[in-house]
């Protein structure tokens, strides 16, 4: 079977350094927030071309850690996308804050536009969280252009785009902050959860910082109500010595065999999810669609011919129960978002595919019947 994700073969790359950045970790008698966070910060940011970043325990709270650092909280409404991990309206529930969702474009990304009329008619909105979604990258100088004409703290999620770029500048840089998760199937996975925010500035750091460490601006002088979101030393260790080194060529992979499938799939009956305009994707996920009412049915013909497919994700944010409760506040119901997650299925897309696979991915994605 052609998995989604194949951490057994990565290991064969990286199970040494893996080891050996335990073996530091343990001979130094420091667990937390030492050195091996310090140094994974300062090469996480060098390596995404930011200023600043910030290690956290996953991406659920380097989301809600940003927001909070930008003053959100209970009664705030907060623009996102239609279609997201539920950590993404998570993490602004969690504030007391309410999520409202604009309809997705035909990439299933948030639709840029229909979000500037949202911030048109609804000016009570101050806050936004765009998701870079499967790894692609949305539109960084119209999010600017909204971020200042209506004076948004934005917080992008990044958690699926780590390296995705528009026109040749990085994801992440666009809002006051970024959030990223290092939760495994990601394109820079750990052993475990952890997570990071970004930003491009020192000041702005400084209070996320604070935050992951119950509020302490120094030692037991608490001036925040924080939280206990830290990295592990264990999980930066590997994170820097074991899988950072990896990921531009892993990104690189993934964009070849992205690529492959473009144009190999050629099945009208299975659509590749178009490219947003002007990015530079990293291929988190490869979505394609199908006829929604023939979805099980593709999902049981890709495993009969040994080539496992996910769903991402079943159902828009909006159809979720524990959403429920907001039902009907956010106008248009997503129309466009519940079509596009009923209709979605991933392809297994990981750095570890062979060209074999590829191939077998596409000869069991031309024989679809529809
Ligand atoms: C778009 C998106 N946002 C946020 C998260 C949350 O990350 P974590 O699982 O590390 O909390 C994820 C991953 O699950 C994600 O895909």
């Amino acid at each position: 079977m052609i998995l989604l994700n194949d951490f057994r073969r990565q290991w064969a790359d990286t199970g040494g350094a893996a080891m050996d950045a335990m073996a530091k970790v343990g001979a130094s008698g420091w667990y937390v927030l030492g050195e091996q966070v310090k140094r994974f910060e300062q090469d996480l940011a060098h390596w995404w071309g930011v200023e600043q970043a910030i290690g956290v325990a996953n991406g659920l709270d380097a989301i809600e850690l940003a927001l909070k650092a930008l003053g959100c909280g209970p009664g705030d409404f907060v623009l996102t996308s239609p279609i997201s991990a539920f950590a993404t309206p998570l993490a602004i529930t969690k504030l007391g804050a309410q999520p409202v969702f604009c309809d997705a474009d035909e990439s299933g990304q948030v639709d840029l536009a229909a979000c500037r009329r949202t911030l048109e008619q609804r000016p009570e909105i101050r806050y936004f969280v765009p998701v870079h979604l499967f790894g692609q990258c949305l539109d960084l100088d119209e999010l600017d252009r909204l971020r200042d004409d209506f004076q948004l703290g934005l917080v992008e999620d990044c958690a699926q785009s780590i390296g995705a770029r528009f026109l040749g500048r990085p994801c992440g840089t666009a809002g006051q902050y970024a959030a990223t998760s290092f939760y495994p199937t990601k394109n820079l996975g750990a052993m475990g959860d952890g997570g990071a925010v970004l930003t491009n500035s020192e000041a702005a750091a400084l209070p996320v910082r604070q935050l992951r460490d119950y509020g302490q601006t120094a030692k037991y002088r608490h001036d925040l109500l924080g939280y206990n979101s830290r990295l592990d030393e264990l999980q930066a260790a590997i994170l820097a010595h074991a899988y950072l080194p990896w990921l531009t060529q892993w990104t690189l992979r993934r964009r070849a065999i992205a690529a492959e499938y473009l144009t190999g799939i050629t099945n009208p009956a299975i659509r590749c999810v178009p490219v947003p305009p002007g990015s530079e994707g990293v291929w988190h996920l490869f979505p394609v669609l199908v006829q929604p009412h023939r979805k099980e049915a593709a999902m049981a013909h890709f495993k009969a011919a040994e080539v496992a497919t996910g769903e991402h994700y079943p159902l828009a944010l909006v159809e979720q129960k524990a959403l429920a409760h907001l039902a009907g506040k956010w106008g248009s119901g997503c129309a466009r978002a519940q079509h596009f997650c009923h209709a979605e299925i991933s392809l297994p897309i990981h750095p570890y595919l062979t060209d074999a696979e590829v191939r077998q991915v596409i000869d069991a994605a031309n024989g679809w019947q529809g």
